[in-house]
C-alpha cells in the first residue's frame, strides 16, 4: 500500500478505512508495507508468546525462537529466572546460539568468542588489552525483553512500557487456567512440536483458530477417519450451546464441545470413550478410577479454542503458535501437550500423541487440510486486493453473555471481529 494506516498520507488509508466492524481490506494479506507496519506497531508492543515453562525445566535451559521477527534466546538464568534475550552479539551482531534447545551454561559468540552468561550479562571477550579504556562489559549485556508469564506461558515484550501481562491477557486467563486441566490433576508439559511453513500471511491463520464455519466442510475427511462418538462429539454445527466469545484484547474462546470448557465439572454421567477401554484397563492397574476418569476424559483436551492475539493459541489438546516471517509466509508450530506426572502416564501421553498426529500432524488428517485453505486464501486475495474479506457471519444475532462480552454461535466470525477489533487499535495507534 502507498498509505501510511494513521491516515497521513495521499490515499488517506487509515485503520478505521481497512477494518470495519463487518469487512476488512483485502490488501491486509497482500500489502508489503502494511506487514512491516504490523510488525513493528503489534510484534514489537504486544507480549508475544515464547516458551512453556515445562521447555526450561531447570538452571541452564534454554530454546530459540522469535518475537515477530527477532531471533530470541529463552533461558532460565542460574537463579531459576526465566529470561527472554535478543539473540544477536554485542559486538558486531551475529546470532550467538543456532540450537532450537538445551542446555547451557552460557552462550559464546562463534565470531570473535565474546562469552555471555545465561543472564545476557557479557562475562568475557578474546584479548581484552584491545579494548582498554573503551568497552565497559556491563553496558553490553544481550538485550533482555520483558518477560513474564501466566499459567506456564511464558510471554516476552520488546516494549519496555507494555501493560502488565496479567492487564493484557484479562479475561481470558480463566480459558488459561480451564486448558490446563487437561493435565487431568497433574502439570501439562510439552510432549513434542513439528513446524511447517503455509504461502500466506499470518492473520490467516489467526483466523482460522476461532472458525467453526470451517469445521464441517475442511474437515470432512477427519469426519470420516475417526470412530462415530468423536465425529458426535465433534458435531457442533446445530449446537446452540456451542458459542464463541470475545474476551477483550483482541482475544477469543471458540466452545466447541461445552460440556469439556471445565473439565472439574464432571458428574459422572458421561460415558468414557469406547476406544480408551485398553488404555482404561491399563491405567486401572495402579491408579484409582477418579484418577483414571479425569486423565482419560481429557485424552481430547478441552473442548475450546482460546485465540490470544497475536500469536499463540491454546487449542482443544495442542498449543499452535504463528511466526510471520513475510506479507506472504507464515511458520506454525504446533506444540503437542499432556500431563506431567508419574510413568504409569507414558501410556496416556503415547496415545495423546497419536490422537494429535492424526489430526494436526505433518501427515495428519486435518490440519493439510486447513493449510490448502490458507494457501487458497492468499492466492484468491491476489486477484482482488481490494475486494473486503467478510467478517459479518452472525453479527446480527451476536448478544453479550452474563460477563458482558459479544457472543454468538460457534460458527459466527466474533472471534475474527475480536482480533480484527484489536488489530485496528494497535495499527492506529501511534
Ligand atoms: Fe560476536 Fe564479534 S560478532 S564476538
Ligand atoms: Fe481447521
Amino acid at each position: 500500500m502507498s498509505a501510511d494506516v494513521t491516515g497521513a498520507d495521499v490515499t488517506g488509508a487509515t485503520a478505521a478505512d481497512l477494518v470495519r466492524a463487518d469487512r476488512v481490506a483485502g490488501r491486509l494479506y497482500t500489502d508489503p508495507e502494511l506487514f512491516e507496519l504490523e510488525m513493528t506497531r503489534i510484534f514489537e508492543r504486544a507480549w508475544v508468546w515464547v516458551a512453556h515453562t515445562s521447555e526450561l525445566p531447570g538452571p541452564g535451559t534454554f530454546k530459540s525462537t522469535h518475537v515477530g521477527r527477532q531471533p530470541v534466546i529463552v533461558t532460565r538464568d542460574r537463579k531459576g529466572e526465566i529470561r527472554t534475550l535478543l539473540n544477536r552479539c554485542r559486538h558486531r551482531g551475529a546470532s550467538v546460539c543456532e540450537k532450537p534447545q538445551g542446555r547451557a551454561n552460557g552462550f559464546t559468540c562463534p565470531y570473535h568468542a565474546w562469552s555471555y552468561g545465561l543472564d545476557g550479562a557479557l562475562r568475557g571477550v578474546p584479548y581484552p588489552d584491545g579494548y582498554e579504556g573503551v568497552l565497559e562489559k556491563r553496558d553490553l549485556s544481550l538485550r533482555r525483553l520483558r518477560t513474564e508469564s501466566y499459567g506456564g506461558m511464558v510471554f516476552a515484550t520488546l516494549d519496555p512500557d507494555a501493560e502488565p501481562l496479567e492487564t493484557f491477557l484479562g479475561d481470558a486467563r480463566l480459558w488459561i487456567d480451564r486448558f490446563m486441566k487437561q493435565g487431568g490433576g497433574y502439570p501439562v508439559k510439552v510432549l513434542g512440536r513439528h513446524r511447517f511453513t503455509f504461502r500466506g500471511n499470518w492473520k490467516i491463520q489467526l483466523e482460522n483458530t476461532t472458525d467453526g464455519y470451517h469445521f464441517p466442510i475442511v474437515h470432512r475427511s477427519w469426519m470420516a477417519s475417526v470412530d462415530a462418538e468423536t465425529a458426535d462429539m465433534m458435531s457442533f454445527m446445530t449446537d446452540p450451546t456451542a458459542v464463541t466469545h470475545d474476551l477483550g484484547h483482541g482475544h477469543s474462546v471458540m466452545q466447541m464441545v461445552p460440556a469439556h470448557s471445565d473439565l472439574d465439572a464432571d458428574d459422572g454421567s458421561e460415558p468414557l470413550q469406547a476406544r480408551f477401554d485398553g488404555l482404561v484397563a491399563e491405567l486401572s492397574a495402579t491408579l484409582d478410577p477418579a484418577a483414571v476418569r479425569k486423565v482419560v476424559r481429557a485424552m481430547h483436551g478441552t473442548g475450546f479454542n482460546l485465540n490470544l492475539f497475536p500469536n499463540v493459541s491454546l487449542s482443544a489438546a495442542f498449543f499452535r503458535v504463528l511466526r510471520p516471517v513475510a506479507v506472504d509466509e507464515t511458520v506454525i508450530e504446533h506444540v503437542a501437550i499432556g500431563p506431567d506426572g508419574p510413568p504409569e502416564l507414558d501410556a496416556v501421553n503415547r496415545a495423546r500423541l497419536r490422537i494429535h498426529e492424526h489430526f494436526q500432524g505433518p501427515f495428519g488428517f486435518g490440519t493439510p487440510d486447513d493449510a490448502e485453505g490458507w494457501d487458497r486464501v492468499q492466492r484468491g486475495a491476489a486477484a482482488a486486493p481490494d475486494m473486503p474479506i467478510l467478517i459479518n457471519r452472525g453479527s446480527a444475532r451476536e448478544k453479550a453473555d452474563a460477563d458482558g462480552h459479544p457472543t454468538a454461535h460457534v460458527t459466527d466470525e466474533t472471534g475474527m471481529r475480536a482480533a480484527y477489533g484489536r488489530w485496528k487499535e494497535m495499527m492506529g495507534d501511534d
